[in-house]
């Protein structure tokens, strides 16, 4: 791709790289759902001016060394499929910034329109301890650290570099006094004696056939973010397993399982989980009350 002379304010090059990035039909699933978001997501961060800027800024005239700087990385979303918050190392969730890097998976749960609204109806109590497992960038843990001001929270993830992105974002917010972070495989390494009023996960669920099928723009996040045995619920069932002995007496687990959820229903029809509907789009998170683990037929 050559530098195009012709192009000189912002506007010009987010509306270039909009119309390139349809032409090349690139991939959007990780943050916006058209191309000019896209692209503006892309020139606007790459020139580190907010997203939500006022519009008279697509009349400012970008400068040689920054049209280089635009062309590069409009090229390394096309050819090389990376998404916009690798490029940016940079994401959004909850309204808020979170770093990331190919390490951590890029946030976008529908769990984050249940912290904005501070998990009701499902949680019946403004909780002391939290868990967030598999915590990634944190983006979940922090959020819901954020939305309870007076609970404690502990993150955890099995993977060192991903905790090590979720160590600086804590970081950013200033939550170490509030924040803990573990690194275990599952509930493996928390310490027995942690009981939760709630346990919230995002796991990794995809099937062997779904993560075969992805688009290339999702084999630049960690495997081990997404892919979770041949039906997508290994660590799934080891949390159903385990959950209900970490939990309180009135305890609350959420876990997303996406698409597998149709499998879940299949293993266990009747089982009694919630299926929590959003307004803002996303499906198959389940909450769970320790009860309703105790009942259940993983058991
Ligand atoms: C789907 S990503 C979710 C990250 C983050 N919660 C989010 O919503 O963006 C799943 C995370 O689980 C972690 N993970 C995978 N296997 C794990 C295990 N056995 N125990 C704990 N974490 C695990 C991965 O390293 C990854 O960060």
């Amino acid at each position: 791709m050559k530098t195009i002379s012709n192009l000189s304010t912002i506007g010009d090059f987010i509306r270039w790289a909009s119309t390139e990035f349809a032409k090349h039909k690139v991939f959007l699933g990780h943050g916006s759902d058209n191309y000019w978001d896209e692209a503006v997501f892309l020139v606007l961060g790459l020139l580190k001016q907010p997203w939500n800027s006022d519009k008279a800024i697509f009349h400012c005239h970008v400068t040689d060394e920054e049209k280089e700087l635009l062309v590069t990385h409009i090229d390394l979303r096309i050819r090389k499929q990376i998404p916009v918050a690798y490029l940016l190392g940079e994401a959004w969730f909850c309204g808020l910034p979170f770093k990331v890097n190919t390490h951590t998976l890029i946030p976008r749960s529908p769990i984050g329109e249940l912290i904005e609204r501070g998990y009701e109806p499902w949680l019946a109590m403004e909780p002391d301890r939290i868990l967030d497992l598999c915590t990634g960038s944190g983006c979940i843990g922090i959020a819901t650290a954020l939305a309870f001001p007076f609970s404690e929270v502990d993150i955890s993830d099995i993977s060192a570099d991903a905790l090590a992105v979720a160590r600086d974002n804590v970081a950013t917010y200033e939550l170490e006094d509030r924040v803990t972070l573990f690194q275990s495989d599952v509930f493996d390494g928390i310490p027995a004696e942690r009981q939760y009023d709630l346990i919230v996960s995002n796991p990794p669920y995809v099937d062997a056939n779904d993560f075969d099928s992805m688009p290339a723009e999702y084999q630049h996040e960690p495997k081990l973010g997404l892919v979770s045995g041949p039906d997508g619920l290994d660590i799934c069932r080891k949390i159903l397993k385990e959950a209900a002995s970490r939990l309180t007496e009135n305890g609350l687990l959420i876990v997303e399982i996406g698409n597998s959820a149709e499998t879940f229903e299949q293993l266990w029809p009747g089982s009694g989980v919630s299926w929590i509907e959003f307004e803002q789009g996303g499906h198959g998170v389940f909450a769970l009350t320790k009860q309703d683990i105790m009942a259940g037929p993983w058991q």
